[in-house]
């Protein structure tokens, strides 16, 4: 059995970017199509990012998607960076002249999204499997998929591939399309999501010679906490007692002392990596968030960059279908690309600073010392880093 429907703009995709994209153009008149290849169960099980930027949120806000993140999202002014036994505060609102940042789950974000998209009735095709797009470099690309026995095909005047970074659209861009930049962490970070109180109400990144750790929150019972572990190491290699324990060690006396553990409700290790690949479109499709990009997470940039290309991309759609106006889309890898390899750099540099690893030579640990004694004897370096986490404009 087959079946065929139109649509004017296919996306592949139901996380943050697909559905955040589809909801936008659809209040602007837009008719969209999302694929999603998991159900939304599975979607809504992934603990992911934490660190909303306040351009991020505004769209959210545009998408009609923002009153429970306004209600339940929490404001951060500050985060704290530990090293050698000790804390300091990096006031993300005196170094930016007034910005901050919004503590709101990537899961109930997208739990907005999703029920943002049934209000307005919007199309989410869940389960859709062995999604394959076609005729990318014509004007009349389609997209095809199977849902059990039934295969369906959607022509559409774009394809938008928000699949994540093991998802298909990239994939089918010819090898001499595109180009890709790349580098591999030696280490990827264990996180634990625990129903206790958070030890800090802000942000701790901790270096320590162990490794890395992270003292993040979801609501005030939630906390998400992370540690720098071996690529070699499997969730399992690591009990809560475990976990806890390694934590603590990391972290500044005052703090481990004051931390409380709960049980463990999510754990999951993700590897390191930064990725971009060049340009961000082909033909008719168009690559944006985790499909274009990789970032390590030390920096909360990840979602954020998915943001700002969902951002370029909205308007140069709205521009194309109210105005007859392309200039958005030619420019738009450009664009995004601009703002992508800032964040890249942002996140590279977080990463360097904080970790350990596992090559560095004596020389090496020196400079990263240093780095981290220049920072803190800097306003100027200070308010760099902090213009940088609460998000350059889009
Ligand atoms: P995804 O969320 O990966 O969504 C892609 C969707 O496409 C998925 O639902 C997937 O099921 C679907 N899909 C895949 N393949 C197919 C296919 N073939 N057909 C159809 N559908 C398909 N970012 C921040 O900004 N701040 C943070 O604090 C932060 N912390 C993070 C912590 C961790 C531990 C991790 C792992 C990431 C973190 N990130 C953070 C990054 C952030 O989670 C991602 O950048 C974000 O999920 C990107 O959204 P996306 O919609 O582009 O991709
Ligand atoms: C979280 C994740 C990050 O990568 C980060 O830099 C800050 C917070 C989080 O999951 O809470």
């Amino acid at each position: 059995m087959s079946s065929a429907t139109k649509t004017q703009v296919g996306i592949i995709g139901g996380g943050p970017s697909g559905l955040l994209l589809s909801q936008l153009l659809h209040l602007r008149g837009i008719e969209t199509i999302v694929l999603e290849k998991h159900s939304r169960e599975y979607v809504l099980g992934r603990i992911r990012a934490g660190v909303l930027e306040h351009g991020f949120a505004a769209l959210m806000r545009e998408a009609q998607a923002g009153d429970r993140m306004d209600r339940e999202g929490q404001i951060h002014e500050g985060f704290y960076i530990a090293h050698d036994g000790i804390r300091q505060r990096v006031d993300l609102k005196a170094l930016t002249g007034g910005n901050t940042v919004i503590v709101y789950g990537q899961t109930e974000l997208t739990r907005d999204l999703y029920e943002g998209r049934d209000r307005l009735g919007g199309v989410v095709i869940h389960n859709a499997e062995d999604v394959q797009p076609h005729d990318i470099d014509t004007s009349r690309p389609y997209v095809t998929y199977r849902q059990g026995d039934e295969t369906a095909r959607i022509d559409c005047n774009f394809v938008i591939g928000c699949d994540g970074f093991h998802g298909v659209s990239r994939q089918s861009i010819p090898k001499d399309g595109i180009r890709t930049f790349e580098r591999v962490y030696p280490f990827g970070w264990l996180g634990v999501l625990s129903r206790a109180r958070p030890v800090s109400p802000e942000l701790i990144y901790a270096k320590h010679e162990r490794g890395f750790a992270l003292c993040s929150l979801r609501s005030p019972t939630l906390s998400r906490y992370y540690i720098q572990v071996p690529l070699t190491d499997t969730v399992d290699d690591w009990s809560d007692e475990q976990f806890f324990d390694e934590l603590r060690r990391r972290l500044p006396g005052d703090v481990s002392e004051a931390m409380i553990t709960g049980p463990s409700i999510e754990k999951s290790i993700a590897p390191l990596r930064s990725f971009v690949v060049e340009p961000m479109r082909y033909g008719n499709l168009f690559l944006a968030g985790d499909a274009a990009h990789i970032v390590p997470p030390t920096g909360a940039r990840g979602l954020n960059s998915a943001a700002s290309d969902i951002y370029y991309l909205y308007h140069a759609l709205v521009d194309h279908y109210t105005k007859r106006d392309d200039s958005g889309l030619e420019n738009y890898s450009r664009r995004a690309l601009t703002r992508v390899w800032k964040g890249q750099r942002f996140s590279w540099w977080m990463t360097t600073l904080l970790h350990r690893f596992p090559d560095n030579s004596p020389f090496d640990q020196r400079l990263q010392e240093t780095d981290l004694a220049y920072l803190f004897s800097s306003q100027r370096a200070l308010a760099s880093l902090a213009e940088n986490y609460v998000g350059l404009p889009f």
